[in-house]
């Protein structure tokens, strides 16, 4: 039986607008538009029943349920087709496209002071050295009074020195770390020690926390001449054969004698340039024969064994390895100046 005509043209309506729906909104819209409990378009046609005469309802009546029932139905076969694109579209979405190249972990570089204290222990352990290390909060008997240090020495002022309140303090050099090992062992001894080390002082070329390395030997017999053997080798190898050394007459409380050692510099090879004020040499290290009071203060008999000692600061030799302009470089931990130096 053909719908009554103005039927036909819901039902036609109704097709232009399903095949229009193409998302979910839509569908949404479309669904209220004819199926809607107030105001929809069935809703309607099924209120005009009763105005009707009794003799047209049943047809009337049938054909609005006909097209109720393929409006339902187009509806969900239209429900069931969106739905089976959202879920492709979400699969493809949280898909995994294993042909991307993967991103490599970001591995950090050791310090540029790590990388320098590693050279100089390895070249030390080469040279019979072993690592000692002793605490960064010291007791001045460690760090001035053992070392031979006056009462009233400039270094104990409070202008360079970090006091704690208890009256400990925090080393300002590395040369406490030789008391320890003596006091501790018995010759012979050879260790190097590296650490950090504390001073009032904060400019382009000081840094209020530095690193230093401390070398000890002691045993029977050993001279000035080991001394600079050994600080000849180590600067060789540390830098290059053609390295030259120097060493300066000074005054150090715990050494006596004592000398201050100057290389050729590394940046002119020592014909005079900007970084070595045009002088061709650089002071690296402090070093001396082990002072026979410090010896006896450590409980080592001075008329049976001699030692010698030195100083070296690690930041220093950092900068000239690697050319870096400014200590603070090495304290900012910018990412961007630690990755440029490689071991
Ligand atoms: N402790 C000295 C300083 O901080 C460096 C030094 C000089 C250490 C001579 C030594 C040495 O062992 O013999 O300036």
């Amino acid at each position: 039986m053909p719908d009554p005509p103005d039927l036909a043209q819901q039902r036609e309506e109704f097709e232009r607008e399903a095949s229009a729906a193409s998302d979910r909104a839509a569908w949404e819209a479309l669904r209220l538009k004819w199926l809607g409990r107030k105001r929809g378009i069935v809703r309607g046609l099924l209120s005009q029943l009763g105005g009707l005469p009794p003799d047209e309802r049943k047809d009337f009546g049938q054909a609005v349920n006909r097209l109720k029932n393929s409006v339902e139905a187009r509806l969900e076969e239209l429900d069931a087709s969106l739905s089976a694109r959202e879920r492709t579209a979400s699969t493809q979405s949280a898909a995994l496209d294993v042909t991307l190249p993967g991103r490599p972990p970001r591995v950090g570089t050791a310090h540029p002071v790590s990388l320098v204290v590693r050279e100089i222990v390895e070249i030390f352990a080469g040279l019979g050295f072993s690592v000692a290390e002793g605490p960064e909060v010291e007791d001045d008997f460690h760090n001035f009074e053992a070392l031979n240090f006056p009462p009233d020495h400039p270094a104990r002022e409070e202008q360079d020195t970090f006091f704690l309140r208890d009256g400990r303090l925090l080393r300002t050099h590395t040369s406490p770390v030789q008391i320890r090992t003596m006091v501790d062992r018995d010759p012979p001894i050879r260790v190097i020690c590296p650490g950090r080390v504390y001073r009032k002082d904060n400019d382009l070329r000081h840094s209020p926390m530095f690193h230093q390395i401390e070398g000890l030997a002691v045993g029977k017999g050993i001279t000035f001449g080991d001394l600079k053997g050994t600080l000849e080798a180590f600067v060789h190898r540390l830098f290059s054969e053609e390295t030259g050394v120097r060493l300066r007459p000074s005054y150090f409380p715990f050494t006596e004698p004592s000398a201050e050692v100057d290389i050729t510099c590394p940046f002119c090879s020592g014909s005079g340039c900007r970084v070595c004020s045009d002088t061709g040499w650089m002071e690296i290290l402090g070093s001396g024969m082990v002072n026979p009071r410090v010896l006896e203060r450590c409980g080592i008999d001075p008329s049976v064994y001699t030692g010698f000692a030195f100083g070296l600061g690690i930041d220093r030799v950092a900068m000239i390895r690697f050319g870096i302009p400014n200590i603070r470089l090495l304290f900012d931990s910018d990412e961007r100046v630690l990755r440029q130096v490689r071991g």
